[in-house]
């Protein structure tokens, strides 16, 4: 008797269990030097974002997370900070973000900053003073000597072969201190060292620091470079890593070797645990979750780690999957596999997500072509969880055209003139393409920071506000989100065939969710009476760029036309299940 009461009184519990904010949050990613410049500098700022805000709310999203805003000499465009507690000057003041933060959270948006924990600016005054070897900075950053050349006993060789992801070598002599330090990005970004437990009771002042403003959380860059392996592990030597035998690369690319001793190591989960605990502290003190989201390129296992186990709670890591995973060629079965693949690995209870774009890829109209940025913005908003929008993916943005010459990203400028557009991020971080008028409503300066893409007159937003278009059906699918099914329905995904991939989300005493994608050249009849749970009758409610069928059209689940490359999602009219 006690145990189904007990029973009874537990499953309504849960069935009343509603998700928090950022369990299916859609965020907007902003990178401010080229989302709106006010003052006609040619790059973009905080107060640009603040009068840009009303749009996004309009959108549907719910929160923005800013690249880096923070004082910076701009070598790797703020991912290299050299104050974390002030704002870079091209972007404004503190009074500028305060402002942003009024205007935000009276729009209901929420702010999450992005924290750069793995290195500094060279600017930072903590390098500076641990250059010049003062006490409480001698060992903030990975300091090493150098190895003297056998043949040549007054030149200094680095401490080991490490290669930087920019490429060259990972390590720069520092003359005034007269030892190499590590770099594994820009020679301007030198590594913090996270196994001085100053560093890292720091990194965690800067975190309260932002928080006490009232942010909603943090995206984490580079958290699988936090920490090297352990010199004294091999005799206070750093080890030579071994060659990867990737073909085609050369000692001085970062995919010659194979970083077994700089990437991934087990301490750098401990550390975002901690993390984590911080900011649980905040989400008690503000009523209100605190997120994190963690950067990290790495194969799956390593990044649901992340996640946390079974006592430490951790952060959301990135789901690069559909970055990496998924191209122009791929069909229903293999994208179904990549979705599947997350959901397979997610530790159970934990909340997943969803990223077509960044400021590090190649934007989803360059990387899967125009007719397939509808079927994947629906996949990402429609699949459970927190979507991620890059800025601009929501009008179908393309890469746009950077010469060498113009060329800013220090990874094409550490490339030459032959190679640089295979490595090059600026193609992907040209200006927002607001309206067709000069400079794209961008700035009222020709002289921006990097050139606007060529197409901006006929792919922006303001061409795109009525119709069918890439942001109307975006749109669309930001208010389906907000449907009980989809925000909390079961999950399922079919390939009825090559071309036709089927997601749907069912709740029950809900009207159910469906999602269509046809990736072929035909149109195409789709039958879903195999699935059995789904009532009969459908309304489209959001319909992409190439679907002929109207918002509102009401059909029979057995006879779907679903015609070339169109992405489409069906509420059924009656509720499930
Ligand atoms: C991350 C950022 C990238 C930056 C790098 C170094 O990958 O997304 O833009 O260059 O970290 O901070």
């Amino acid at each position: 008797m006690l145990f189904v009461a007990l029973v009874l009184i537990l499953t309504s519990a849960v069935s009343a269990v509603d998700y928090d904010w950022w369990q299916t949050a859609l965020i907007y990613q902003i990178y401010p030097r080229s989302f709106k410049d006010s003052n006609g500098d040619g790059i973009g700022d905080l107060n640009g974002i603040t009068e840009k805000l009303p749009y996004l709310k309009e959108t549907g999203v719910d929160a923005i997370w800013l690249s880096p805003i923070f004082l910076s000499p701009m070598y790797d465009f703020g991912y290299d900070i050299a104050d974390y507690r002030e704002i870079a000057q091209e972007y404004g003041t503190m009074e500028d973000f305060h402002e942003l933060m009024k205007v935000a959270k009276k729009l209901g948006i929420r702010v999450i900053l992005d924290f750069v924990p793995n290195h500094t600016s060279n600017e930072s005054d903590w390098f500076i003073r641990s250059v010049r070897r003062e006490p409480e900075f001698q060992d903030y950053y990975v300091w090493a000597d150098g190895i003297p050349d056998p043949d040549r006993p007054d030149v200094l060789r680095p401490p080991s072969n490490w290669v930087s992801n920019f490429r060259k070598s990972a390590w720069e002599f520092n003359k005034e201190r007269g030892q190499f330090y590590l770099h594994q990005f820009v020679i301007g970004q030198p590594d913090l060292n996270y196994r001085e437990p100053r560093v890292q009771e720091e990194m965690k002042q800067i975190l309260r620091f932002w928080l006490d403003m009232g942010i909603a959380g943090f995206r984490v860059d580079a958290t699988n470079f936090l920490f090297e392996v352990d010199p004294r592990e091999f005799g206070g030597r750093y080890p030579d890593e071994p060659k990867s035998g990737v073909p085609g690369s050369g000692p001085d690319d970062y995919e010659y070797l194979n970083h077994i001793y700089t990437k991934n190591m087990n301490e750098s989960y401990n550390v975002v645990f901690e993390w984590r605990d911080l900011l649980d502290e905040y989400t008690d003190k503000h009523g209100e979750y605190k997120i994190m989201i963690t950067e990290a390129y790495t194969e799956i296992g390593q990044m649901i780690r992340y996640y946390g186990t079974g006592k430490r709670n951790g952060s959301i890591p990135f789901n690069f999957f559909f970055l990496e995973e998924i191209n122009n060629q791929s069909n229903a079965w293999d994208i179904k596999l990549v979705v599947d693949k997350w959901m397979t690995y997610m530790p159970s209870g934990q909340t997943a997500n969803w990223v077509n774009g960044n400021h590090d890829k190649s934007r989803l109209a360059s990387r899967l072509g125009t007719d397939r940025v509808d079927a994947m913005n629906m996949l990402a908003l429609i699949l459970p969880g927190v979507a991620i929008t890059y800025q601009g993916e929501e009008i179908g943005m393309t890469d746009g055209f950077v010469s060498w010459r113009d060329s800013k990203d220090p990874l094409a400028c550490n490339s030459d003139a032959a190679n640089y557009r295979r490595v090059s991020r600026d193609p992907a971080r040209t200006p927002y393409q607001w309206d067709a008028s000069a400079h794209a409503g961008f700035s009222s300066t020709g002289d921006t920071w990097l050139p606007m893409a060529d197409n901006y007159r006929t792919v922006n937003l303001a061409a795109q506000l009525v119709g069918k278009t890439h942001y109307t059906f975006y749109k669309d699918l930001a208010a389906v989100r907000k449907k009980p099914a989809t925000r909390y329905g079961d999950l399922e995904t079919r390939a009825l065939s090559e071309s036709i991939l089927v997601v749907t989300r069912l709740l029950p005493g809900s009207p159910g969710i469906i999602g269509i994608i046809n990736l072929s050249q035909d149109n195409e009849i789709v039958n879903l009476s195999s699935l059995r749970l789904l009532p009969n009758k459908m309304l489209v409610v959001a319909s992409g760029t190439d679907c002929l069928l109207e918002n509102g059209v009401s059909l029979s689940k057995a006879y779907l036309p679903i015609s070339a490359h169109c992405a489409v999602v069906f509420e059924t009219i009656e509720n499930c299940c």
